[in-house]
């Protein structure tokens, strides 16, 4: 997989200029401009589509089959640690996902695809989507029409615990549904010498905390994936005031669909049982958040194939209990996500991750090449498709 050394500086310089100036989600107006003028440098067409951050490109000559390559673009509020000469100029904003790197790899397969626009046999969609990290960037973009006409698409994620030159991805479930909840505990205030005059939300909110580490472990099967994690719990001002409410928040990830849609129910009986037992009220808000990632079984497998081809050392991927509203896309059109290595001592989300830029030119002429090929594929199908309804 050797790549030519312009090239591959060219996507590092890209990926520094990115990193230098990170932008959180739904503000990436500086991140969506530079993009903007990468492509209109390399003479790719932009989508016109109304978005206020993000950007979509279009290669091709031919208007169909089409499928999209879906790059993210937003980083994140944390403070970098990593010490890189190109690092944050953001005080407390970094890409700490690599979603740099990912808008970089998406950058060069553009590059790459236009080279050969002519030879393409049907059209590759680019998304530069904003808001990856709020969740809320695929259902714009897709809101926009960015998905119109799409029959594949496909996305990547770096994986730091991935060494260089490694490439994974898994047919089926693969990101878990991402749901948030918050509970009020409403009892009655009282003076802390005095328990016995009000109803102690403190103590109720503490069982109700105990009461769920029931809910994966006696009411879901042993063999699902499930978490369910209380990661706040609020309530009281002072030391000699038990009071009136407490609030709780958390998190509830799954793989299986019907698991997620049982939680709500489970969960208010817990704590409602709970609170009753106490003499308190509990109530439930429930967010929820973006489906899990469910690659498509035949393009999952398609993507490991050109990537064997390419040099790869191809793996199974491994579940995960994160989430991408990259599931959004999959939930309209067949595709796949898929995992390459960045590898990075710190993993993402942390302060010193710094992925290897190796990574990207070799990842950059992958997805050209699953492009192509996938677009090759699709217009076969429709051939033989075509030859059977004439039969
Ligand atoms: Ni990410």
């Amino acid at each position: 997989m050797s790549m030519s050394d312009t090239f591959t500086e060219r996507l590092i310089r890209c990926r520094r200029e990115l990193h230098t100036h990170p932008e959180l989600s739904n503000q990436e107006f500086a991140t969506t401009e530079k993009i903007t003028a990468w492509l209109r440098e390399a003479d790719i067409r932009i989508v016109p589509l109304n978005l206020a951050t993000g950007v979509v490109a279009e290669i091709g000559l031919q208007k169909s089959p089409i499928i999209a390559l879906r790059a993210d673009i937003d980083a994140l509020p944390i403070q970098e640690l990593s010490g890189v000469p190109f690092s944050s100029r953001h005080a407390g904003v970094m890409h700490a996902c690599g979603h740099d790197v990912h808008t970089s790899v998406m950058l060069g397969a553009a590059l790459l695809l236009k080279a050969r626009e002519a030879d393409l046999p049907g059209t590759v969609r680019i998304f530069f989507q904003p808001a990856e990290e709020n969740f809320n960037g695929a259902c714009h973009l897709i809101a926009a029409g960015a998905l119109d006409n799409v029959s594949a698409v496909f996305g990547m994620h770096n994986a730091p615990e991935l060494p260089l030159g490694t490439f994974a991805t898994r047919p089926g479930a693969f990101y878990a549904h991402i749901d948030r909840f918050q509970i009020t505990v409403t009892g009655k205030g009282a003076h802390a010498a005095k328990p016995e005059q009000g109803i102690d939300t403190i103590v109720t909110a503490s069982q109700i905390v105990n009461a769920l580490q029931t809910l994966p472990s006696r009411n879901f099967s042993s063999l699902e994936s499930l978490v369910v994690s209380v990661t706040r719990i609020q309530g009281g001002n002072t030391w000699n005031v038990l009071p009136q409410t407490v609030e709780l928040e958390g998190t509830v990830r799954t793989h299986n669909l019907k698991v997620r849609e049982k939680i709500p129910e489970t969960l208010t009986r817990v704590i409602d049982g709970v609170a009753s037992a106490m003499g308190a009220e509990a109530t439930l808000n429930w967010y929820p958040g973006p489906p899990a990632v469910v690659n498509t079984p035949f393009w999952a497998e398609f993507s490991q194939h050109v990537a064997t081809g390419v040099g790869y050392q191809v793996q199974e991927a491994e579940l995960q209990m994160g989430g991408e509203d990259f599931s959004l896309y999959l939930q309209q059109v067949p595709g796949t996500f898929v995992s390459i290595g960045s590898a990075s001592e710190f993993g993402l989300h942390h302060p010193r991750f710094n992925p290897n830029e190796q990574a990207i030119a070799p990842a950059a002429a992958y997805f050209a090449k699953l492009a192509d090929e996938a677009l090759g594929a699709l217009v076969q199908q429709q051939a033989a498709a075509q030859v059977a309804s004439v039969d």
